[in-house]
């Protein structure tokens, strides 16, 4: 403790259980875990003597940073010493020629987003959580979001990444260079790595143009299947497009009542979907044209102002809080081929009930990428039943059991009926050799083994 206390300040090392607390329990109030401590780096050169300490003392750690995380992957299994980067919010100048800037990894999403767009530029990842989500902690989790349609997930952006190895050694490389076959891709290792691998303390990012105009549509239909009918027709007919999300009409019901907001439309309908099209000269024609055009759209309003985009978004994005707010969920985010995705919705409620008959399942997600958030409120005790009804169902849908949150400590027992005996055999080596004694997030994404998981 001495020893962390000279490398950080003894006002960066929290003992106090009050003071510990925030960090010891995740966002949704799931997870919760004991930590030795809580140490706050300034910078890589304290994470990197924190990281050597306690690979000296053989103590583990576990890596956080704005702990909003939904899968337990930044909060203590017990004991281990808490590294929160919050204090790494460095943003460098913005490097036009090369549209790239380098983040501290403590930095929220929203302060780089205004960064970017305050230099005429703007970063391709974004999601609800941007005002806490840390740089981090997106790279951590290979972080997916509400534009990976048009601009691909969190390691589509990454040009560079400095990290502290588990024995401290720093490894940077940070030039950003667009082509670069010089041997193994480390920074492309530790997308979505969780940190089991290496503590990421700096990041090299792509920035892409700034579309200023945008336009919104909140689209009601049937249910799914005509989902996926808009979406084809969007795809086809808006070169523009760059969101399109989908709720149900029970996550409207739940987000309304907390919210206070109205309903979208006279009637109510089965499902809604929302596009976004960003573009440099405005695209509202183009959505008009393809919304009048499609036998799918049951009704459907939009919005190409600020505050009219923002009121359509508020009615998917605020289904994680609202469903927060109803209870502690079983949070499972899942991705299956699109062509399974009517037929995996259709069997999820039943599928849930099955083994929690008093759960209440709420869906929402990035239907583009077949991405389910599967919400299930009130499993009570069947929590365990409830996720490998849900994973068996979506593994039976030639589906992924993470398809953006990652692994954590939630998903480990499941991990097999994504990745196979041969793939979970090699991610083991990979860690063995970077992390041998298994001090880095033990518990999160690898099945207990060895070393430590
Ligand atoms: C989202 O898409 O809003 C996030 O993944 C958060 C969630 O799943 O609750
Ligand atoms: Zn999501």
């Amino acid at each position: 403790m001495k020893e962390l206390q000279e490398i950080v300040g003894a006002s960066h090392v929290l003992v106090d259980p009050d003071l510990r607390a925030p960090y010891e329990t995740d966002w949704t109030g799931r997870f919760t875990g004991r930590a030795a401590c809580v140490v706050r780096p300034a910078n890589t050169g304290e994470v990197a003597a924190v990281v050597g300490a306690c690979a000296k003392a053989g103590t583990p750690i576990v890596v956080q940073g704005g702990n909003t995380g939904l899968v337990g992957g930044a909060v203590p299994g017990g004991g281990e010493v808490l590294l929160s980067l919050a204090r790494l919010r460095d943003l460098g100048p913005i490097d036009r020629l090369e549209s790239q800037v380098t983040a501290g990894a403590g930095g929220t999403l929203e302060k780089l987003q205004e960064h970017a767009r305050a230099a005429g530029l703007d970063f391709g990842v974004d999601l609800a959580a941007r005002s806490a989500a840390t740089v981090g902690g997106l790279v951590a989790t290979n972080a997916g979001g509400i534009r990976v349609l048009r601009y691909g997930s969190m390691r589509n952006q990454v040009t560079g990444i400095e990290a502290v190895l588990a024995d401290g050694t720093v490894v940077s490389r940070l030039t950003g260079l667009a082509k670069d076959n010089t041997g193994y891709d480390l920074p492309q290792l530790l997308c979505g790595s969780e940190g089991t691998l290496a503590v990421v303390t700096k990041v090299r990012l792509r920035l892409v143009p700034l579309l200023t105009a945008r336009t919104v549509a909140l689209v009601a239909v049937a249910g799914t299947e005509a989902a996926l009918d808009l979406l084809a027709a969007a795809r086809d007919r808006l070169p523009a497009l760059s969101a399109a999300e989908i709720f149900y009409a029970d996550g409207l019901s739940l987000v309304r009542a907390h919210a206070g907001l109205a309903a979208p439309f006279p009637d109510d309908h089965p499902a809604y979907v929302v596009l976004e099209c960003a573009a440099r000269v405005d695209p509202t024609d183009d959505v008009l044209e393809m919304l009048s055009g499609c036998d799918a759209v049951a009704d459907a309003t939009v919005a190409s102002d600020a505050a009219g985009r923002a009121r359509l978004w508020a009615y998917r994005e605020t289904h994680t809080e609202a469903i927060n707010a109803a209870g502690v969920p079983v949070k499972l985010d899942v991705s299956v081929p699109l062509a399974e995705f009517p037929s995996l919705v259709a069997r999820l409620p039943a599928t849930v009930t099955d083994v929690a008959p008093a759960a209440r399942t709420v869906l929402f997600g990035h239907v583009n990428e077949g991405n389910m958030h599967v919400n299930v409120l009130d499993a009570g005790d069947r929590a365990e039943a409830v996720s490998d009804a849900v994973l068996t169902l979506v593994a039976a849908h030639r589906g992924s059991i993470s398809s953006e949150h990652g692994v954590g400590r939630a998903k480990v027992p499941w991990l097999a009926l994504s990745r196979s005996a041969a793939e979970i055999d090699a991610m083991r080596r990979i860690k063995a050799g970077l992390d041998p004694a298994g001090l880095l997030n033990p518990g999160v994404l690898l099945p207990p083994g060895s070393p430590r998981g």
